[in-house]
């Protein structure tokens, strides 16, 4: 393929998809989705914005020293400190990107920035021309381009080319733009700046009107060679464009667009589930290419001509998307050696010996329960064990839930908070409230409850429940993520995990916020 023909993929999960309220990732788990994205063989992975907090730093830096065939890149707003940060996280990667922005719309630079256009283009080179000091990829993007003065931007454009800038991004920042103008945009800005020859263009669209894959293709048509997107559209207010969307759309539509991206479509689903699992956003059954619904056919008409002919309603292929990945890998009788094989597959390694062994431990205990044990059980019981290991201050020893028509349901529940075993004892409405209201006696969070949810991992009645709770409290707001056959033991875990979340207090810097 070359390079025009090349659609290049740059996934920020781990960045615009964190910005999501409540989906903020350990280093353990970003190192995870990103090594599911190398697999997925995406070009480019946004690991983050590595002066937003030390946190965000450290997971910078252990995705960079992880991941070999893809490109790391790191966000850096167009200031020293922020790309010597930058320079310094990504040090290890085999192959790096610093990705630079300003923003350049009249509202931005007057009301956020307090900058003029002038200033604007000054600050822009000298931060182009200080990362290019570290390395010869240089991404650079003129935040909000999509409400941005035509002229301007070409102006800017122009001059973060000539100060070495090799991709151009385009950012609709606030999903406000519609597929033809924004197509439109990007074929008069490739045509106007003298120098756009010198850069690949980029494009990076928010779903605020539920466009961004639309936005996206339409940019592609008119000759933008690289789509920033992330899986399941996660990212900031309404999300980004959906990764397997536009992939799939390009492939499928080979008719139209005249490029094609590298991605291992078959890893689509795994790392779907993976990014729901660790940020506890569900996929909705109706979203494209990745709901549950996705390649099922409901209705009888549909189901009898899938069966005489699957094109008759399908345009692509469930397996071609990873869908027959769902199949029994492990079972009861499943050895150590086949357990560890299979994590090493899905891209789980355990260093640690002791660790390998609990998870393996708990692995025995859920094929007790139940004998047929899928990929997404094995994901699953990977984040629980991990979160069992980590140093969390409140972790959860025991509970028992007693629930009987005409009485109060009842929750006794132990805890470990802070190296202390406590316990409570709670009624509430349902099993659900009392099971809560047991662990607020003792962790006294008073966050409200947003949102619960509960989700079969895999089909059939014993299947593993997986719960979402999102708290909020004094604006913040965290998800919680649990897993087990049993829903109650699920919906503690995920309570104490999200009050775990709620309890950690890494300050970090949003990107798009504050001044420059
Ligand atoms: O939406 C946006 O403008 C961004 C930039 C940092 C590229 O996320
Ligand atoms: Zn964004």
């Amino acid at each position: 393929m070359n390079t025009s023909d090349q659609l290049i993929i740059f996934d920020t999960t781990l960045r615009d998809g964190e910005q999501s309220p409540g989906a903020s990732m350990n280093q353990d788990e970003k190192v995870r989705i990103a090594k599911a994205l190398e697999r997925l063989r995406v070009d480019i992975i946004e690991a983050g914005f590595p002066i937003a907090s030390q946190g965000d730093f450290e997971a910078v830096q252990a995705v960079a020293a992880v991941v070999q065939d893809s490109r790391v890149c790191a966000l850096a707003r167009a200031l020293d400190t922020d790309i010597i940060r930058a320079s310094e996280a990504l040090k290890q990667a085999n192959a790096s990107r610093i990705h630079t922005f300003i923003a350049t719309s009249k509202i931005h630079m007057e009301r956020k920035l307090k900058m003029t256009p002038d200033m604007v283009v000054e600050q822009a080179v000298k931060a182009v021309k200080l990362a290019r000091k570290y390395t010869d990829d240089v991404e650079f993007s003129p935040e909000d381009a999509g409400r941005s003065e035509f002229e301007f931007l070409c102006r800017v454009i122009e001059a973060v080319i000539a100060a070495g800038a090799r991709t151009i991004n385009v950012p609709d920042t606030v999903g406000y733009n519609i597929p033809q103008q924004f197509g439109t945009l990007i074929r008069r800005l490739r045509e106007r700046i003298p120098n756009s020859d010198q850069a690949i263009f980029s494009v990076h669209c928010h779903n605020d009107l539920g466009l961004a894959t639309a936005n996206s293709l339409a940019a592609v048509l008119e000759g933008a060679r690289q789509v920033e997107c992330t899986i399941n559209g996660l990212g900031e207010r309404a999300g980004n464009a959906a990764l397997e969307e536009v992939v799939m759309t390009v492939r499928t539509r080979q008719d139209l667009f005249p490029c094609n991206s590298r991605i291992d479509t078959t890893q689509i689903m795994a790392c779907s589930r993976l990014v729901s699992n660790i940020t506890g956003f569900p996929v909705q059954p109706n979203k494209a290419v990745v709901g549950a619904n996705a390649f099922a056919h409901e209705s009888g008409i549909h189901q009898d001509g899938v069966l005489k002919h699957r094109e008759t309603y399908e345009i692509m292929r469930a397996q071609d998307v990873g869908l027959s990945a769902n199949r029994m890998v492990l079972g009861k009788h499943s050895g150590r050696h086949a357990f560890k094989n299979r994590l090493q597959q899905l891209g789980i390694d355990f260093s640690i010996e002791d660790e390998l062994n609990s998870a393996f431990r708990r692995f025995k205990e859920l094929a007790d329960k139940k004998h047929e044990i899928f990929d997404e059980d094995l994901q699953a019981l990977i984040s629980d064990t991990k979160l069992a290991l980590a140093n969390e201050r409140i972790k959860l020893l025991s509970l028992r839930v007693c629930s009987e028509t005409g009485e109060l349901p009842n929750a006794k529940v132990v805890l470990m908070l802070d190296g202390e075993v406590r316990t409570s004892n709670d009624n509430g409405s349902g099993p659900v409230d009392a099971v809560f209201r047991a662990i607020e006696v003792i962790v006294q969070s008073q966050a409200l409850l947003k949102l619960y949810l509960v989700n079969a991992i895999t089909s059939g009645s014993d299947a593993q429940g997986e719960v979402t709770v999102r708290l909020e409290k004094g604006g913040r707001i965290v998800n919680g993520q649990g897993s087990d056959t049993d829903i109650l033991i699920a919906s503690a875990k995920a309570y104490i995990n999200a009050c775990n979340h709620l309890m950690d207090t890494d300050a970090r810097q949003h990107p798009q916020i504050g001044d420059v």
